[in-house]
This record gives structure tokens, C-alpha cells and sequence, in this order.
């Protein structure tokens, strides 16, 4: 079995962030989630993160299996966090990956491709004291320099805060991946010293301590330097979730979805898009969203947990926790809150809100509305302004509209209220009681119209 090690203790100042740095969200799931998962991509199993007793508490359940925590407290450096590893977990003879808990674009292919350069060493140079990742990156760059020499041997990795203008020139770096052989790693780590810029006990040091050991250090080059990104501030969190993003819309193009402009479409990682789904420009869809097949989305729209049908059409809309039927329309500028369901071929227009209210097939609100706490049944006619008015200042009161029901524009219903079935409403109507199916009432407070003239 392999082992693996992420380090994830680090206070990650440069986020300046009450928020553990690898607990900040990309595309909906925290950083360290996406490394858990490049491990398990890996088929590493058996997983230790060193945390801080902050991150810790956010731990359980991420990356879908179990996993093994040390807290480092205080963080003295990467060094230090695997001393502190190490000392806690029982020796082992294999080799022992660690990683950073801040490089979520990581893949699974890398990280095996470390464990293989170290276990396919021939033993030319002497025994092989770890693989380690490194990229070629444009410049000037924060990360860790690697050093060859002549031979292109590598000899050391020098931070970029304790590097020569010389050192700063190369532009190959230290992604913070090692595959190393556990014993050796071992061995050398009693001996890391924090005499450097920041007074840490860095990890990197182990290179050069191996190689004075007269042990092989076999650089991996990963040809694409993005994903061996590591995220230190802000900026970097925003370049790495354009990316992540990026691949999420190439994904569901490639599943048959049409995405008008990848650049401005917000995707998080647990949607999930039905085939000749279109999704217009400026348009962020979020947590369990689900769309179902031929449906426009967009533009400008936000959907946060929300079901949509078949063939919907959603227009310029914010819509949280609520699900649509079939062909239903909504928008342009509506907002659906929380508990919000719409059966087939229902009609949403401009400048309705709708709260905890459903509405059955094939029932239109198309103006300037607001309806809450609202069960409402099909083929109801909501006319334009009409408000359910739901609270008395102390309590939320429900409203129910039978089937068939015309509610006059600009009605005022004061819940508690029923409409029965086919009754109507006339314009400006403001109604403090219950309406029988078939009733017809009007004016201020709403009375019975006796006769069958117009409302
Ligand atoms: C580190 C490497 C650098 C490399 C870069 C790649 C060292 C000294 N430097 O620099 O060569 O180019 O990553 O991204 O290793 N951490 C702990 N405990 C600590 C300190 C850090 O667990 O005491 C964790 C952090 O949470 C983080 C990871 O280790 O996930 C790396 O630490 P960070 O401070 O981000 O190192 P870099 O400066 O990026
Ligand atoms: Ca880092």
C-alpha cells in the first residue's frame, strides 16, 4: 500500500483570510478536496494530512474516504510538518508520497508518474532518494528553484527568498511533489536546519541533503507548469478557478452541451447538464443544479440547488432550492427563493418573486408579483401585481388557489386565505376571507359580486 502525505497546515497568510487557505472554494468544493481526489485518482489510499486544529474540524467526510490527520502546531515549515508526520505514523519501507494540500489543479497522472520514476531507478547513482515534480514556469515566480549541475543532475532547490539573482533566472521550479523512499527520507530529516530567510525548516533542504549523501534525486518534468500550481494569495485562487472552470464547460461541450461563452458560464463541480442543454452568457450554476434536456438557460442568470425540466427557458433569473417541471418559462428578471415548485408549462414573468409556493400545470404569473407560502393550483391566472400578503408582522400565513381560479390584476390576498376553484377576482381587489369556487368578488375589503357583469 502506498502512503501519501498532504501538507495542509500552513497559516496561508498571503490569503489574508480567517478561512484556512486550502479550505477556500473553487467551482463550489475547497481546494484540498480536488488534491484528495488526484490521490484517489492515484489509487492512493492510505492518506495522512498534517492540519492545523482549525482545518481539522473541517475535515470529516472530504475526499470520500478515510482519512488519517496530524496536527502541527506550531508550523515551523514543510520540513517541520513531515517531521511531525513521520513521527506520528509507523515506519514504513515503501516509497511515501507528500504533496501540498494548495495545488488543486493536480493530477492523478502526476502524482503516479512520481512513484514510478522512483520505483522504475535502476540504481545507477546510487539508490534513489526520492522523484520529485518540477515545471518549467514563466517568470518572476515565488516558487522553489531547481538547481542542476552540469551534468543536469539535480543538486538542490533553493526558495526564491533565499536565491542568488543568478538562481532567480532559472526557470524550473519545484512543484512540491515528491515520491521519496521513506527510510532515506527518514534519515535526513533530523538533519533539515530553519537557517534561511523565513527561519523555517523547509522540505526542499532534503534535496540537497540526499545528494551529499551520494543518493539519486530524479527530477519528473511535468510539461504543463498549471497544474502543478500552488495557490498562496487570492490572484491565484481566481487563476486557478478560470481554469478548473474551463475544463468543467469542455467536459459537459463534450457531453452535448452548447455553453455561448465558456468565459463568462460559472460551472461548479457537482452540476450536472442534460444533452442540448444551452447555457447563454453570464450565467452561474451552482451546487446540485440539475438541467434537464433541450433547456435554455440564461443569460444572466444565477441557479443555486435547482431542479429545471425538460425544454425549460429561464431568462435572466435567480432561482435557489426550487424545482421546474417541463417547458416551463421563467424570467426575465424573476426571482424563485427557496421551496419554489412549478409544474409543467408554468409561466414566470418579468419582476415575480415567488417563495415555499407551488404552482400547478400550466398556471401563468407574468407581472410584477409576489407570491409566498402559496399553493396554487393549474391553469390560474395571477394577474399583474398581485401580492399574497403573507405576513402580519409576527407570522408567515399560507395562501391556497384552487384550479382554474382568474386573480384580478393587482389583488391583494390576505392570508390565511383560500380561493376555491374557478373563482376570480377583480382588479384591485383586496381580499381578507375566503372565496368559494365560483365566487366572483371585488373592491375594498373583496364582496360578492351578485350579478354576472364584468369585474
Ligand atoms: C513550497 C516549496 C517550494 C515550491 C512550492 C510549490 C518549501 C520550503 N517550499 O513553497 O519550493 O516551489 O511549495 O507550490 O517547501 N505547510 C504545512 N506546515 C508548515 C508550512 C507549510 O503544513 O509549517 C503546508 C502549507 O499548508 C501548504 C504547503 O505546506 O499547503 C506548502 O507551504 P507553502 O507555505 O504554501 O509553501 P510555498 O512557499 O508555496
Ligand atoms: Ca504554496
Amino acid at each position: 500500500m502506498i502512503r501519501a502525505l498532504v501538507l495542509a497546515a500552513g497559516k496561508g497568510t498571503r490569503m489574508k483570510s480567517a478561512l484556512p487557505k486550502v479550505l477556500h472554494p473553487i467551482c463550489g468544493e475547497p481546494m484540498l478536496a480536488y488534491v484528495l481526489r488526484a490521490l484517489r485518482d492515484a489509487g492512493i489510499d492510505d492518506v495522512t494530512v498534517v492540519a492545523s486544529s482549525e482545518l481539522r474540524a473541517h475535515l470529516d467526510g472530504m475526499g470520500g474516504q478515510p482519512l488519517r490527520t496530524v496536527i502541527q502546531e506550531p508550523q515551523l515549515g514543510t520540513g517541520h510538518a513531515v517531521q511531525v508526520a513521520l513521527a506520528e505514523l509507523a515506519p514504513g519501507e515503501g516509497p511515501l508520497l507528500i504533496c501540498s494540500g494548495d495545488m488543486p489543479l493536480v493530477t492523478g497522472d502526476l502524482l503516479r508518474r512520481a512513484l514510478e520514476v522512483l520505483a522504475s531507478h535502476d540504481g545507477g547513482a546510487g539508490r534513489a532518494a526520492c522523484a520529485l515534480v518540477t515545471a518549467r514556469m514563466p517568470l518572476p515566480s515565488g516558487f522553489g528553484r531547481i538547481v542542476r549541475d552540469g551534468d543536469g543532475r539535480v543538486r538542490a532547490i533553493v526558495e526564491a527568498r533565499d536565491a542568488t539573482q543568478e538562481q532567480l533566472a532559472i526557470d524550473e521550479m519545484n512543484a512540491a511533489i515528491y515520491a521519496f523512499d521513506e527510510p532515506l527520507l527518514r534519515a535526513m530529516l533530523p538533519r533539515l536546519s530553519n537557517a534561511n530567510a523565513q527561519r523555517e525548516y523547509y522540505l526542499t533542504d532534503a534535496v540537497a541533503l540526499a545528494v551529499a549523501g551520494g543518493h539519486a534525486v530524479l527530477p519528473v518534468v511535468c510539461d504543463d507548469y498549471r497544474i502543478t500550481l500552488g495557490i498562496n494569495d487570492r490572484v491565484e485562487l481566481a487563476a486557478a478557478r478560470r481554469i478548473i472552470n474551463a475544463h468543467l464547460c469542455e467536459h459537459w461541450m463534450r457531453e452535448g452541451v452548447t455553453i455561448e461563452d465558456p468565459e463568462t458560464t460559472y460551472l461548479e463541480s457537482s452540476v450536472m447538464l442534460a444533452r442540448d442543454v444551452t447555457i447563454l452568457h453570464n450565467t452561474a450554476l451552482r451546487g446540485r443544479t440539475r438541467i434537464g434536456e433541450r433547456a435554455t438557460i440564461g443569460p444572466d442568470s444565477e441557479l443555486v440547488d435547482a431542479l429545471v425540466g425538460p425544454r425549460c427557458i429561464v431568462r435572466r433569473a435567480v432561482i435557489t432550492d426550487s424545482a421546474l417541471g417541463e417547458s416551463v418559462i421563467v424570467g426575465p428578471f424573476a426571482h424563485l427563493r427557496p421551496g419554489t415548485v412549478l409544474e409543467d408549462g408554468v409561466h414566470i414573468g418579468n419582476y415575480v418573486e415567488v417563495k415555499k409556493s407551488r404552482l400547478g400545470k400550466g398556471t401563468k404569473a407574468n407581472h410584477l408579483t409576489y407570491l409566498g407560502d402559496a399553493q396554487i393550483g393549474r391553469n390560474v391566472n395571477v394577474g399583474a401585481g398581485t401580492v399574497t400578503c403573507n405576513y402580519d408582522g409576527a407570522h408567515k400565513h399560507a395562501t391556497k388557489i384552487g384550479d382554474d381560479a382568474f386573480i384580478g390584476t393587482n389583488s391583494s390576498l390576505v392570508a390565511p386565505i383560500e380561493i376555491g376553484a374557478g373563482a376570480l377576482t377583480g382588479a384591485g381587489a383586496v381580499v381578507i376571507r375566503d372565496v368559494a369556487p365560483g365566487e366572483r368578488v371585488v373592491g375594498n375589503p373583496a364582496r360578492t359580486l351578485p350579478s354576472k357583469s364584468k369585474a
